[in-house]
Parts: C-alpha cells; sequence; structure tokens
C-alpha cells in the first residue's frame, strides 16, 4: 500500500498507508489526518482539500483537469505551484511517500 505524508502548516508529519486506487483525500479522511476538511467527499465542488504536492512528486501525477483548475482558483490559502486537490490524487504504487503539505487553512 502507497504511504502518503502529510505535513501540517506548523511543520508535524504523519505518515499513513491506504490502498492504491484510493485518492490522498480517502487515505486523510480515514485515518482522521486534521486539516483536510473535504466538505464535498470528492465532488470537486468545494475546494476544501487544497494540498500542496512536494516537488519531487509533482511531475509523476497527471495534470489537474480543467474542473480541478477551475476549483483552484477558489481554494481559501494562497495557491502555490504544487496546489492541487487532494480528492484529485489516485494513489499508485510509484506514489509511495508522496508528500503532501496541508495548507493552514481550508475556508
Ligand atoms: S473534497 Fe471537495 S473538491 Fe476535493
Amino acid at each position: 500500500m502507497p504511504r502518503v505524508i502529510f505535513v501540517a502548516s506548523n511543520g508535524a508529519r504523519r505518515e499513513v498507508s491506504e490502498a492504491a486506487g484510493a485518492s490522498a483525500m480517502t487515505a486523510a479522511r480515514i485515518n482522521d489526518v486534521s486539516g483536510i476538511e473535504a466538505e464535498c467527499a470528492g465532488a470537486l465542488s468545494c475546494g476544501t482539500c487544497h494540498v500542496y504536492v512536494a516537488p519531487e512528486f509533482a511531475s509523476l501525477l497527471p495534470p489537474p483537469s480543467e474542473e480541478e483548475e477551475g476549483m483552484l482558483e477558489f481554494v481559501a490559502a494562497e495557491r502555490r505551484v504544487g496546489s492541487r486537490l487532494s480528492c484529485q490524487i489516485v494513489l499508485t504504487d510509484e506514489l509511495d511517500g508522496l508528500t503532501l503539505e496541508i495548507p493552514e487553512t481550508q475556508t
């Protein structure tokens, strides 16, 4: 199972494992990682599952869809180069160790 490392805005790290095929947002929710609100539960309509993907993993992800790009326009925290919606990141074995920083706020 791929591991995902969530890094809170205060630097606290939390490593979880979740089955390939699950989303990074699901991995956060199942494992009670705080800071991922995910109000729409992955319906791509809330923007509260915003994360910053570590640079070394950014190129391993497929580019965001037009819909994800649209939602990223409305995220509460600063949008950065690595900004993605965690509900749109599908875990794969290749992404083992995926490191995602959680923004200070989602709302
Ligand atoms: S959970 Fe709502 S956009 Fe990702």
